[in-house]
């Protein structure tokens, strides 16, 4: 692989002292280059990187009987697995295909303290570690956020006041061994409709992601994250920032797990491009909505490339 197909790698040891500033302008180079990078140095405690991805393998190791118990309800949150596509008792959507990869979702943290999140009680460990785990990864990527806001002209706390409270949602994705039938297990390619995504994936590659009209594998460091830049955070930078379309799958030689954290705004948030942004030569590109319409959409309609965000563009540009 050539230099120029790895994503950015950005050292986060200095995030909040001195060299903040040197920090941040790497982000937005990376922002602006690849719409993905990895952080190492990040701060998240390594033993409880190692404790979320054991516990979400526990999960995914329980009977199918049992992780039906948890099946996904239609705000899509909770468990599904591609053998269910031909029940039409459960699939009821239609949104589950044979080809899709078994997957989790569940609110990590909730910013509506009203709003019940269904996270599954078995293994034991796994309320208490998703709250811990959210918990700090939702502070790191306000701090990834307050660097953006910076870079963009903005005060600090500018992004994340948008969409607050905010909400941090988690999928577990989990991938069997590949075979020779490229289309088992896979998540198809999409972007992300939050703000950002943190990918804690194992060291098991399989994340490739669309630069240039090409499909570039990223190889994943160890302890670091992979960060993205979702839709909301497009449409908020008036298209500054892009999302970048990605997807995900398995490996040949060893089943993979990976664990994405999505910085979702409020529902009730209106995502639209910061007005500081814009003047003569910076037209808005993007239409306003309510963040709950974008997610029902995606719900919706499921996944489809960059569709999402595309359709609240304004012109080509
Ligand atoms: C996701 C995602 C990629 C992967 O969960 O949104 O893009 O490699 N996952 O699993
Ligand atoms: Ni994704």
């Amino acid at each position: 692989m050539k230099m120029e197909d790895e994503v950015p790698v950005i050292d986060l040891a200095g995030i909040q002292g001195a060299v903040l500033k040197s920090v941040s302008e790497q982000i937005a180079k990376a922002c602006d280059e690849w719409g993905f990078f990895q952080i190492i140095n990040h701060g998240v405690d390594l033993s409880l990187m190692e404790r979320i991805q054991e516990v979400y393998k526990e999960f995914f190791y329980l009977p199918a009987e049992e992780k039906q118990k948890y099946f996904i309800n239609e705000d899509f949150h909770g468990w599904c697995s591609p053998q269910m596509s031909d029940d039409p008792g459960v699939n009821k959507m239609g949104l589950i295909t044979p080809e899709t990869c078994e997957f989790t979702y569940h609110e990590g943290l909730c910013g509506d303290p009203n709003r019940k999140t269904t996270v599954p009680t078995n293994p034991p460990a796994l309320r208490s570690t998703l709250f811990e785990y959210a918990t700090e990864v939702r502070a790191l990527q306000e701090r990834v956020l307050a660097a953006m806001s910076v870079e963009l002209g903005l005060e600090a706390d500018a992004l994340s006041k948008l969409f607050a409270p905010a909400d941090l949602g988690i999928r577990a994705n989990f991938y069997p061994l590949k075979t020779d039938d490229n289309t088992v297990g896979v998540l198809s390619a999409h972007s992300d409709v939050s703000v950002l995504t943190f990918l804690l994936a194992d060291k098991v590659s399989g994340l490739e992601i669309k630069k240039d009209g090409r499909w570039i594998q990223v190889k994943p460091l160890e302890n670091a994250f992979i960060v993205n830049v979702a839709d909301c955070l497009e449409v908020t930078s008036n298209g500054r920032f892009r999302s970048v379309e990605h997807r995900g799958g398995g490996n040949e030689s060893h089943e993979r797990i990976s664990i994405g954290a999505f910085y979702n705004p409020s529902r009730a948030a209106t995502i639209g491009p910061v007005e500081e942004l814009l003047d003569e030569s910076h037209p808005r590109r993007y239409r306003s909505a309510k963040f709950a319409d974008l997610r029902d959409a995606l719900v919706a309609k499921g996944v489809q490339g960059k569709g999402h965000v595309e359709a609240l563009k304004i012109c080509e540009g």
